[in-house]
């Protein structure tokens, strides 16, 4: 089997989601017709709330070559890049990159030049591993914060997790990690210290973007790290721990996946697959059961995935040897105190958070944001704020059959807090006090909001579902909570983004392998937000099944108010292959335009294009993942449709044309593409080149010199970056030759 044949199984591709809620809205409001719906929805309101936004301007933003921003050039004006198996970023014509950053590059002077042979230490002075969310923070010349400063900046980048699911890797450890239990101690060290953030400073020099090695602002956030807990969970006994019995500290942020940038100029990065990471023995549930208060603690762990006898993703627990490897084993030590205080019983509940960062000031410890929920959260998408009004936060579940939630603050914004000089207190007022909601999106085009908050919705001590405790008890289970109130199963919620022009919000559904048109078990129906089921067919194998491609779905909340507890919506783009039938390829994808499994997605400030980024394994016997460019039109666009096979009407938006839908980049093989960001005058991109190689067969490699041409991938030591072969997740920089806006 050559690696082009091998199938990838994404690690990612979790669910654990068997509630019974429905997930075909079978109780219909009063069945609107949609146009009269969307005529009211229109209506009054959406102007005032984007102000200064002209019905002129709001055409420009719906595919009118006509966009402000690019009056002199125009949007999507560049060759669109065709599909590729190259081991290579590809990009049109006119456009150049160079290598910011790669895993293992050192942020200090002091730190040795990496070496990429599996000999490299000191890992929590240099970049971690597969490159994910990225923000920009802008620096004036003196070094203080600048937001508009396309000179130079700070950037806050994921490492969200590292190529090493066998524990046999050669990616990072000299000749394969040990499988031998317990790990090395050093061995462990070196994936803890991968894992996390990194902010680093950037400058122009020579007209191009550096990384400064040597800059005061650098940091690392990695797993031994100390971080602060906020909102409702800080100081709860839920979270009680060896390591801070008083419920307020923990150590590390992990599975960085998506990001997000707060109007006040904080990094928040999100913490998505983190439950992977920990133990659980086989007995815990009776252990568990046998402790007053925590029987119910069963139900929390077996729906965030770590049933009784989960192994660790990476066997970090070790043999409990020394504290920061006892952390991920989670088991309840019936010999220690009955609080928690003892053990790391409670561990799991310091994960799964949104955690605020200051990118510029690194004395500052980080703050997890335990009222923003806690789940597998992919991104953070701030709508625009307006003064006087909440601050809203919207957030999606990935996993498969999870769910969509929002997050409104109680205070509202003042303007002024965007120039404070304590952005984390800033960070204190909006995230830590607010209301939780989850979306029911309904079979007529509309969609609802259910407040997640502790006595409201049946979210008590007598729900039949999850005894909730108190308002910390809702937002450490956010899913049950999710659950008990009925919200739509959707098909794995990646990034989302908000339209910075009309302040409609868009949600990528990467793909679902457990759609089915009669479930069983833990698959679900295919409803009217999730409509397509159907078959990958490669000769006469199936290869996958569900919805495969995954789409793109947009919601504009009612009166233009992103605080409304209801909204509209429509699908905006169904991936496909554009050799697919009308049946799969909904959204009439051509060979210019065709992607599969939606992941990353980013608006542009300076030019408003819609960036859409692919974490594939479906279509990767024909194209590499990759970057599209897209000039979205609105909720409504488009009209119903049935899709013939699975019956299920939904609502589409107007297809896209070679005009408004537009491949912009492929990676090189193995690759995801995730992260997007720009400089603000829009002519620099910065993008992730996540885990190159990523399928390469560890046999292949182990039975040969782990530096010969084994990898599946040698990107980006095969344009001359680095030392050493073995492939690295990177941050690229993309430039237009004519100094020109990125993507025109
Ligand atoms: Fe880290 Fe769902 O992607
Ligand atoms: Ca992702
Ligand atoms: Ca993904
Ligand atoms: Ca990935």
């Amino acid at each position: 089997m050559s690696n082009k044949d091998i199938i990838k199984v994404d690690p990612d591709d979790i669910g654990y989601n068997t509630s019974a809620n429905p997930t075909f809205e079978s109780v219909l409001n009063a069945r609107l017709n949609r146009r009269d719906f969307m005529k009211g929805s229109i209506g009054t309101g959406a102007m005032a709330l984007f102000g200064g936004v002209t019905l002129s301007s709001l055409a420009g933003c719906m595919g009118d070559d006509s966009n402000a921003a690019s009056s002199t050039a125009k949007l999507l004006g560049f060759t669109a890049v065709p599909k590729s198996l190259e081991d290579a970023v590809k990009l049109p014509s006119g456009y150049s990159f160079t290598v910011l950053n790669a895993l293992g590059d050192p942020l200090r002077a002091a730190t040795a030049a990496y070496k990429n042979d599996g000999t490299d230490d000191d890992y929590e002075n240099r970049f971690g591993d597969h490159h994910d969310g990225i923000e920009y923070f802008g620096l004036s010349a003196s070094g203080t914060p600048d937001p508009n400063s396309s000179e130079r900046a700070l950037i806050g980048l994921n490492h969200e997790a590292t190529t090493d699911e066998n524990i046999t890797s050669y990616f990072l450890h000299a000749n394969g990690g040990t499988t031998t239990l317990p790990r090395p101690a050093s061995e462990v060290d070196k994936e803890m210290a991968i894992h996390g953030i990194t902010v680093f400073e950037v400058k122009k020099t020579s007209g191009k973007f550096a990384y400064v090695r040597d800059s005061a602002f650098n940091f690392r956030i990695h797993q031994n790290t100390v971080v602060d807990i906020y909102g409702p969970a800080r100081g709860h006994a839920m979270l009680k721990t060896k390591f801070d019995p008083t419920s307020q500290t923990t150590r590390g942020t992990l599975n960085n996946c998506g990001t997000g940038h707060t109007p006040w100029n904080t990094f928040v990065t999100n913490e998505e697959n983190w439950a992977g990471y920990f133990t659980r023995s086989a007995t815990d549930n009776a252990a568990r059961e046998s402790v007053s208060g925590y029987a119910k603690s069963v139900t929390s762990l077996n729906r965030y995935g770590r049933a009784q006898g989960a192994t660790s993703r990476h066997r970090w627990e070790r043999d409990g040897s020394e504290d920061k490897y006892a952390r991920w084993d989670i088991s309840l030590d019936t010999t220690k105190a009955a609080d928690g205080s003892g053990d790391y019983r409670n561990e799991l509940n310091n994960f799964g958070y949104i955690v605020e960062i200051d990118p510029y000031d690194k004395s500052k410890r980080a703050r997890k944001r335990t009222a923003l929920g806690r789940f597998a959260h992919e991104n953070a998408a701030f709508a625009p704020v307006v003064a006087g009004k909440p601050v809203v936060m919207y957030s999606g579940d990935d996993a498969r059959n999870e769910y969509m939630y929002k997050w409104v603050s109680t205070a509202n914004w003042d303007p002024a807090d965007a120039n404070a000089s304590d952005r984390l207190a800033v960070g204190n007022k909006y995230l830590d006090s607010g209301k939780l909601y989850v979306a029911i999106f309904k079979a007529d085009g509309s969609g609802e909001w259910k407040e997640l908050s502790f006595g409201v919705n049946g979210l008590n001590a007598s729900n039949t579902l999850y005894p909730f405790a108190d308002q910390a008890d809702v937002c450490i289970n956010s899913r049950l909570a999710g659950d008990a109130v009925g919200a739509t199963k959707m098909d794995r919620p990646e990034w989302c983004a908000v339209h910075p022009v009309n302040g409609e919000v868009y949600l990528t559904l990467t793909n679902n392998s457990q759609r089915r048109l009669n479930p069983t078990g833990s698959q679900v129906a295919p409803d009217a937000a999730n409509p397509r089921v159907y078959s990958d067919v490669r000769g006469t194998t199936t290869v996958n099944t569900g919805n495969v491609n995954g789409h793109i779905i947009r919601f504009k909340e009612a009166g233009g108010n992103h605080a409304a507890t209801s909204f509209t919506w429509d699908v905006y783009l169904f991936g496909a292959e554009a050799s697919a039938p009308g049946v799969i390829n909904l959204s009439g994808l051509t060979h210019d335009q065709d992607f599969s499994s939606p992941d990353g997605l980013w608006f542009s400030y300076a030019t408003k294009i819609c960036w859409i980024e692919t974490d594939d394994g479906a279509y990767t016997d024909v194209t590499n993942c990759m970057m599209l460019a897209a000039l979205p039109g609105a909720v409504g666009d488009g009209g119903p449709i049935t899709v013939s096979g699975t019956n299920v009407t939904t609502y589409m938006g107007k297809k896209p044309t070679a005009d408004t839908l537009k491949r912009f980049l492929v990676g090189p093989k193995g690759c995801e593409i995730t992260g997007v960001t720009e400089s603000p005058d829009g002519k620099a991109l910065f993008v992730n080149i996540q885990h190159p190689g990523e399928n390469t067969s560890m046999a292949l490699v182990k039975a040969g010199d782990p530096d010969a041409a084994k990898y599946e991938s040698q990107w980006p030591s095969n344009i001359g970056y680095g030392a050493g072969k073995r492939p690295r997740s990177a941050t690229i920089v993309i430039t237009k030759n004519d100094g020109g806006l990125i993507g025109t």
